[in-house]
């Protein structure tokens, strides 16, 4: 298992909603919390690890230690908007790229967790736009689909390495096709969506 980075295609799939959760998956998800911590992140979506399923994880100290703050949102709505705020966001899948992007200060999220437990929360700050930033991520959204227009410039070059690097790999040979990548999804979705 490891992060795949921008443009790979299962970053544009849009998960449909898991309809189990068995032991295979929650290995999946401690494996998941290990890549998210080696990189030094806060939240990870499973789109981001090519895995075709409605669930991110959160760690807002992006500390293994602190594995009490380690929450897995599955199958995640969002509701009751509230507010604006710009703030800079980064992205595990476009490692290096930071930009501002404009987000709902306080939302309502309704979730299941790992044990099956339901969440319905009324959020704000960090953990508010980090939750819009994974559940995005679950319907093919990127922060860069997002940015503030005076954030896009900046972005510009290093979208079009990425863009570059890709498809180099790509003519290389040593990224799978997409159909492939869509094979292997509807695998996944025939198991658990
Ligand atoms: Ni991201």
């Amino acid at each position: 298992m490891q992060i795949i980075q921008y443009p790979h295609p299962t970053l544009r799939h849009v998960s449909k909603p898991l309809q189990r959760f068995d032991a295979p998956l929650r290995r999946i998800v401690d494996e998941m919390f290990e890549l998210m911590y080696a990189a030094k992140g806060v939240g990870l979506a499973a789109n981001q690890v090519d895995l075709p399923l409605r669930f991110f994880l959160v760690n807002l100290e992006a500390d293994p230690a602190a594995s009490d703050q380690q929450r897995v949102f599955i199958n995640p709505v969002i509701s009751r908007p509230k507010g604006q705020k710009v703030g800079e966001e980064g992205c595990l899948s476009l490692p290096g790229l930071y930009g501002d992007v404009s987000r709902n200060e306080r939302i309502t999220i309704h979730a299941y967790d790992l044990s099956g437990n339901e969440i319905r929360e009324e959020v704000d700050g960090m953990l508010a736009r980090v939750i819009q930033h994974e559940t995005d991520h679950l319907d093919g959204v990127l922060f860069i689909d997002r940015l503030a227009p005076s954030a896009v410039p900046a972005a510009r070059e290093a979208i079009d390495d990425f863009e570059a690097i890709h498809a180099g790999r790509s003519q290389r040979g040593e990224l799978p096709s997409d159909e492939e990548l869509a094979k292997r999804r509807a695998e996944w979705e025939s198991k658990y969506c």
